[in-house]
């Protein structure tokens, strides 16, 4: 399990050395990938500034053919169309899932988002079943908010 607090400290370090959220976004989909080996891929999607798609802004695993995902689609989709985040024990039995990789089982997604404001969303596949547990999903979403953070004072 990620030692949250710890990555969090991380990314407030580099905040005050001056790293952009894009700095600070790949720090942690990277640090999340080799801490956990049920994380068989991580990745970041962005929502676009019409909040119509997500587009993916990096990503540690297999290569993806899923770079945009419109909003309402797949488990990505979902979590921003619902406003909440997504534990998905099966994922063949996901309505409307979108496959990256066939080995894949499980999928976390946790928003990255200010209130009601959605930025975006860490994606989380593992090639085991039910992998992810409720402390997975308070870990990231504890790390999710520090990049929140940053992301919004960028766009203010
Ligand atoms: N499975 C996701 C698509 C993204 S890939 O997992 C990288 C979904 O259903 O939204």
């Amino acid at each position: 399990m990620v030692d949250a607090r710890a990555v969090i400290r991380e990314l407030q370090e580099m905040r005050e050395d001056g790293h952009l959220s894009d700095a600070l976004l790949r720090y942690a989909a990277r640090t999340l990938y080799r801490v956990d080996e049920r994380y068989d891929w991580v990745g970041v999607y962005l929502l676009d500034d019409e909040g119509a798609e997500l587009w993916l802004h990096n990503y540690f695993g297999a290569p993806t053919e899923h770079s945009r995902i419109p909003v309402g689609q797949g488990v990505c989709g979902t979590a921003v169309a619902h406003g909440a985040n997504q534990n998905v024990p099966d994922v063949n039995e996901f309505e409307g899932y979108l496959s990256c990789n066939p080995g894949v089982n499980s999928e976390l997604v946790v928003l990255i988002r200010a209130g009601n404001e959605i930025y975006g969303q860490f994606d989380i596949d593992s090639h085991r079943p039910a992998a992810f547990e409720n402390q997975d999903e308070v870990a990231i979403q504890m790390i999710a908010d520090k990049l929140a953070e940053q992301i919004a004072r960028e766009r203010r």
